[in-house]
C-alpha cells in the first residue's frame, strides 16, 4: 500500500441495528480509528466514516418483536452505537445512517444509473434467503436443503418478482482486478478465497424485494412501488453517499477509499458485489478491502445464549480504554481470529505497557532527577550513542509499511524493539556506575537517549493510545501533533533541552482479574440454548470430550432407493448393529446409484437429532467429502462389524 495519496478515506462497516455494540464492532472501529489517527498524524487529509445499517427484513422483524416501528427502533440502537463511539473518542468524521435522506437519494440515483445502463433487469426470484445474513442462496449452496451455509440458521424460501443486477457480466473484470492489484484484498489469503469463488461462476444478483416494506423504494423514474432495494445494495452504497454521491458531491474527491475495514464474514459482499456495483457506476475501485478475523472469549464463540458476549464498554471502564485498544491491536495478527481473556489482557498491560514502557519512563524520571535535577539534554547523545540511535532509526524507517499493510500487531511488535534498545542500554551502560566513575557526561547523554527513544515511541504509538502518549509527550516537554511527528520522526530531530515532569505511573500493576466472568450456571445452560448457528459456526479448538459427543459408527447399507420427486435424496436402510436398521435420508443421488450402495459400508453420525427431509424421517447422517470432482462417501478401509465405533 503506497503512501502517496494525500486524501485518505477510511471506513468501517455500518453496523446492523438489531444488536447493541459488542467487542467485534469495537475491534473494527478501533482498527479504523487507529488508521485514521495515523493518517492524520503523518499529514494526510483524512475522512473517517462509520455508521449504522438500518433497513431490511432483519431489522423490520427485530423492531416488530419489540413492538416498535422500524425507524423508532433504529433510532434507539443507532444512538447506542454513536454514543459508544463518542465515549470511546473514536475520531470519525461522519456517522452515516442508511435512513438519512441524502443516503436514500444517493442509493436511488445509483440504482437509476445502473438501470439505465442496462445492468439491471426485472425477473422472478426463487430461492433460499437467510434473514439473519440478509443473503440469497442457491439450492447448491444450502446445507441439508434448508440451512444457511454461513450462519447455520434456517432459511426461508422466497419466490417473488425481483430486479436483478447483472453480476455475471462483471466476472472477468473482477478477476482482472484481483490479478492486477494483488493487495486489493488483505490479508492475501482472503484474496485467493475470493478468486476461487468468482472463478466458480457468478450468478446475477437479486437486488429488490417485494415481501416487506422496510427499505429504500426504487427511483421514481422506474415507477414500481412495490419493490424495496436489497439491503446490501443499500448498505454498500453508504461508502459513496457519505461523500455526497447523488446529492452534494463536494467530498467525492476522497473517493476511492484507501481502505474498507471489515470482518471476514462480510468479505464476499465487499470484494465481489461492491466492486461490481462500482464498475457499473463507472467509479474507481477501493484501494484495499481488509478483512479481520473474529474474537472468541476464553476459546469459546460469543453468543447471547451463553451470556459470554464481551461488552467493550465494561472492559474499557475496568481495564482502561487505551490499554484495551493496545491489547486488541497487539494480540492478533490482522486477519486471524483472536481470543479475549482477562489473563491475556492483564499480561499485555503488566508486561508490555507496565514493564517495558511505563517503567522506562519511571526510570528516566528517577535517574534524571537524581543526576541532574530533572534536566535532560540531547546534546551528547550522538557522541556517545550513535550505534543505538542508528538502530532506532532503522526500525522506525521500516514501520510505516506495517500500518498500511494492516499488520498493526507487527507494527507494535517492532515499535517495542525501540523500548528494548532503551532498556538494554540502561542495563549495559549502568548509569549509576558511570556517575561513580566520573563519566557523568555519558550518564546524562544516556538519559538523553532514553528520552528521545521514549519521545519517538510516544509519537508512533499515538494513533493506538492517544491520551497516554500525550501524557508521555508532556512529561518530555513536547506536544504530539503532525508538526512534531514531522520534526522528530520524519526529520529525525532530537529533543530540545527540557526538565522532565514527574508524572504518576501510567500503568499500575493489575494483580488479579477485575471483571466478573459469565457464571457457570449460565454456561451450563449453553447446550440447551445453543442454536444451530452457534454450533455450526464454532471456530475455536474443541476438546477431546467435545469431539466424542459425536457418535460415529460403521454402518452397512441394507436397502437403497430414490426419494420420489427429489433430485438429490436417496432413502437408505442402514444396519448400525442395533435392533432394527436406521432409516437415513442422504443427499448423494447425484453421485451414487441406489444399487451400487447395497451391502457397502459407510461412516454414520449416529447421535444426530432425527429430522424429516421431504417427509421422510432421517435417523442419522453419512460422512462424505466433496470437492470440485464430486462427492465420495467415507468408508472403512477393511470391512468392520456393523455398529463398530469410529474414533
Ligand atoms: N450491516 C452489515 C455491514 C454492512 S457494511 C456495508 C453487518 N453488520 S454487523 O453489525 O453484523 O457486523 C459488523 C461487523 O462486526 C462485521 O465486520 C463483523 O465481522 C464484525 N463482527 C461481528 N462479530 C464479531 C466478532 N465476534 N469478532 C470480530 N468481529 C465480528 O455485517
Amino acid at each position: 500500500m503506497s503512501n502517496s495519496c494525500k486524501k485518505v478515506y477510511i471506513t468501517t462497516p455500518i453496523y446492523y441495528v438489531n444488536d447493541v455494540p459488542h467487542i467485534g464492532h469495537a475491534y473494527t472501529t478501533i482498527i479504523a480509528d487507529t488508521l485514521a489517527r495515523y493518517s492524520r498524524l503523518i499529514g494526510h487529509e483524512t475522512f473517517f466514516l462509520t455508521g449504522t445499517d438500518e433497513h431490511g427484513q432483519k431489522i423490520e422483524q427485530a423492531a416488530k418483536q419489540r413492538g416498535k416501528s422500524p425507524k423508532e427502533y433504529a433510532d434507539e440502537i443507532s444512538a447506542k452505537f454513536k454514543n459508544l463511539w463518542d465515549e470511546f473518542e473514536i475520531s470519525y468524521d461522519k456517522f452515516i445512517r442508511t435512513t438519512d435522506k441524502e443516503h436514500v437519494i444517493g442509493v436511488q440515483k445509483a440504482f437509476e444509473i445502473m438501470y439505465n445502463k442496462g445492468d439491471i433487469y426485472k425477473g422472478m426470484y426463487k430461492g433460499h434467503y437467510c434473514i439473519s445474513c440478509e443473503t440469497f442462496f442457491t439450492e447448491t449452496q444450502i446445507v441439508d436443503g434448508e440451512f444457511c451455509p454461513d450462519c447455520g440458521k434456517q432459511t426461508t424460501i422466497v419466490e417473488e418478482e425481483s430486479y436483478f443486477f447483472k453480476l455475471s457480466k462483471y466476472q472477468d473484470k473482477l478477476l482482472a482486478w484481483y490479478k492486477e492489484k494483488p493487495n486489493c484484498i488483505l490479508p492475501k489469503t482472503r484474496r485467493n478465497e475470493v478468486i476461487r469463488f468468482v472463478e466458480n461462476g457468478l450468478e446475477d444478483l437479486s437486488i429488490t424485494r417485494t415481501s416487506f416494506d422496510w427499505g429504500i423504494k426504487l427511483p421514481k423514474s422506474i415507477n414500481d412501488p412495490k419493490h424495496v432495494i436489497y439491503v446490501w445494495l443499500d448498505a454498500l452504497m453508504n461508502y459513496i453517499t457519505a461523500l455526497g454521491y447523488g446529492t452534494n458531491e463536494e467530498k467525492m474527491d476522497f473517493w476511492p477509499a484507501k481502505v474498507h475495514l471489515i470482518g471476514k464474514d462480510i468479505l464476499r459482499f465487499h470484494a465481489i458485489y461492491w466492486p461490481a456495483f462500482l464498475m457499473s457506476l463507472d467509479l474507481e475501485l477501493p484501494k484495499h478491502i481488509a478483512a479481520h478475523g473474529w474474537w472468541t472469549r476464553n476459546g469459546e464463540k460469543m453468543s447471547k445464549s451463553k451470556g459470554n458476549v464481551i461488552n467493550p464498554k465494561e472492559v474499557a471502564n475496568i481495564y482502561g480504554l487505551e490499554n484495551f485498544r493496545y491489547f486488541m491491536l497487539r494480540e492478533v495478527p490482522f486477519g486471524g481470529d483472536g481470543d479475549f481473556s482477562q489473563k491475556a489482557l492483564m499480561d499485555r498491560i503488566n508486561s508490555d505497557l507496565g514493564n517495558d514502557l511505563g517503567n522506562l519512563l519511571n526510570r528516566l524520571i528517577g535517574m534524571s532527577s537524581k543526576y541532574n535535577e530533572g534536566k535532560i539534554s540531547s546534546c551528547d547523545v550522538k557522541k556517545f550513542f550513535a550505534k543505538e540511535l542508528g538502530e532506532v532509526e532503522t526500525i522506525i524507517d521500516s514501520l510505516e509499511e506495517f500500518v498500511f499493510n494492516m499488520q498493526l500487531n507487527k507494527y507494535l511488535e517492532e515499535l517495542w524493539k525501540l523500548l528494548s534498545i532503551a532498556n538494554k542500554a540502561i542495563d549495559t551502560y549502568q548509569p549509576w556506575n558511570l556517575m561513580k566513575n566520573n563519566q557523568e557526561d555519558k550518564a546524562l547523554a544516556l538519559n538523553g537517549l532514553i528520552a528521545n527513544i521514549l519521545a519517538k515511541v510516544a509519537l508512533l504509538l499515538h494513533p493506538v493510545m492517544p491520551k497516554t502518549t500525550q501524557k508521555i509527550a508532556h512529561a518530555l516537554g513536547f506536544e504530539i501533533s503532525p508538526n512534531s511527528y514531522d520534526k522528530y520522526i520524519k526529520q529525525k530531530a532530537l529533543l530540545e533541552d527540557f526538565i522532565i515532569e514527574k508524572i504518576p505511573p501510567l500503568f499500575p500493576k493489575i494483580e488479579k482479574e477485575l471483571m466478573a466472568e459469565p457464571s457457570k450456571t449460565q454456561k451450563e445452560q449453553t447446550p440447551k440454548k445453543e442454536s444451530k448457528k452457534e454450533s455450526s459456526k464454532e471456530s475455536g479448538i474443541i476438546t477431546i470430550d467435545e469431539f466424542f459427543k459425536t457418535e460415529l459408527k460403521i454402518g452397512t447399507i441394507l436397502e437403497a432407493k430414490e426419494v420420489p420427486k427429489s433430485k438429490k435424496l436417496l432413502l437408505l436402510q442402514v444396519d448400525l448393529g442395533e435392533e432394527k436398521p436406521r432409516q437415513i435420508v442422504a443427499g448423494i443421488k447425484e453421485w451414487y446409484k441406489p444399487q451400487e450402495l447395497i451391502n457397502t459400508q459407510v461412516c454414520v453420525v449416529a447421535n444426530l437429532k432425527p429430522a424429516k427431509l421431504m417427509g421422510y424421517l432421517s435417523e442419522g447422517m453419512l460422512l462424505a467429502a466433496k470437492d470440485e470432482n464430486g462427492l465420495s462417501l467415507l468408508r472403512p478401509e477393511k470391512p468392520k462389524q456393523a455398529g463398530t465405533k469410529v474414533s
